[in-house]
């Protein structure tokens, strides 16, 4: 544990929450604000969207299927809106009822009949035993307090045959050393807050916690001062998290908060135990899952594929045939490899009866 983490958890009382609670519920936006399928249909004129929508064609080749769905953390409504022209019906759940929200103005936007979206925890799903052909998950899995209670209630609402198909981050590829932290200052009406952020590969798990401070003239200095990130949409008037390193390290690392420490006045946290390609392996197991495979997402071939497309000058003739290039590539997902990849995707199938 790093010692920001360990003096806020020595010192403050963290009253415990959840990521839904603490992270998705307070952001405008939690994909980004253009992206594809979910904001505004795909376009063969964005290169993000060869690549995107091989990422859903793939997701739709590992299902096996395209009867009911569903998505659990669907966010803003990925990957539940761009897989819907493709199924009989997706139900997308998630814990944050601003994120359902969102995805329900993004489904009416889209004009998808199919899409039916509502608020539910993944480790407690209120649906029937066997009431879906397929689950789908865009790296939510690892965001909910009890993952393995997930695993368990995905397999007893599949139907037996059915496939969870998911993308998990993997932490060891994602994070270039051995811990990354971030942290922000913002003010909110009259009141200051401190965010900090860490995510560690061994073992492999992430904390993240909001600190309220009482108002004084330089933490206003101070919050007024805190750099902004670029086109940061979490809420409006918060600056964005910024990598604890060089000035912001000095300025708003652990001497921030013993200088600041008897203006704290709450602290909530939360805290995720994340997986590696093993211990996925083994949750599923024990979940019930079999014939489970581990692979690299397919977003990387696809944007080697495409980009060099792109620089060829090929990819724009290629646009009529869009979906088709698309939908060839993602038959490929069993060959990505899983070896330093910053996010896995998974098929794990519930045995046949
Ligand atoms: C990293 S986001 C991914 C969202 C979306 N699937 C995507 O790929 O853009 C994780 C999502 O999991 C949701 N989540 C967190 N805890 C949850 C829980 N217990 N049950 C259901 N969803 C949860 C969050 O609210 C958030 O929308």
């Amino acid at each position: 544990m790093r010692p920001i983490e360990e003096w806020i958890r020595g010192n403050l009382k963290v009253e415990r929450v959840d990521s839904a609670a603490l992270r998705y519920d307070g952001m405008d936006h939690q994909a980004p604000p253009d992206l594809g399928g979910v904001y505004r249909p795909y376009t063969p004129s964005r290169i993000d969207d060869w690549i995107d929508l091989s990422l859903i064609l793939s997701y739709l080749s590992a299902l096996g299927t395209t009867g009911r769905i569903l998505d659990i953390g669907t966010g803003d409504g990925w990957p539940a809106l761009p897989i819907a022209p493709y199924v009989e019906a997706i139900v997308g759940i998630d814990r944050s009822q601003k994120r359902i929200e969102t995805a329900e103005v993004n489904r009416r936007q889209l004009g998808y009949e199919n899409v039916t979206f509502r608020v539910a925890s993944g480790d407690d799903l209120p649906f029937p035993d066997r009431g879906f052909d397929g689950v789908v998950a865009g790296t939510a899995i690892e965001q909910i307090h009890d993952p393995e209670a997930c695993l368990r209630e995905v397999h007893r609402v599949l139907e037996n045959g059915g496939a969870l198909v998911a993308t998990v981050e993997n932490l060891a590829g994602e994070l270039s050393g051995p811990y990354a932290e971030e942290v922000e200052l913002f003010q909110d009406n009259d009141r200051f807050f401190y965010r900090y952020a860490v995510k560690e590969v061994v073992p492999p798990r992430e904390a993240e916690y909001l600190i309220e401070l009482d108002p004084s003239p330089p933490l206003a200095r101070l919050a007024a001062g805190f750099p902004r990130r670029p086109g940061f949409t979490r809420r409006q008037g918060e600056p964005g998290m910024q990598p604890l390193a060089g000035r912001i390290a000095e300025m708003f690392g652990l001497s921030f908060l013993e200088r600041f420490r008897d203006r704290i006045v709450r602290v909530s946290g939360f805290e995720l135990r994340h997986f590696t390609p093993g211990s996925l392996r083994d949750a599923l197991a024990a979940a019930g899952f079999s014939r489970i495979r581990i692979r690299g997402p397919i977003t990387r071939i696809a944007s080697r594929f495409f980009i060099a497309l792109h620089e060829e000058g090929m990819l724009a003739r290629l646009s009529p045939m869009f979906e088709e290039m698309c939908r060839a590539l993602a038959q490929a997902w069993d060959e990505v490899p899983t070896e330093e990849s910053p996010l896995l995707f998974v098929q794990a199938r519930k045995e046949p009866a």
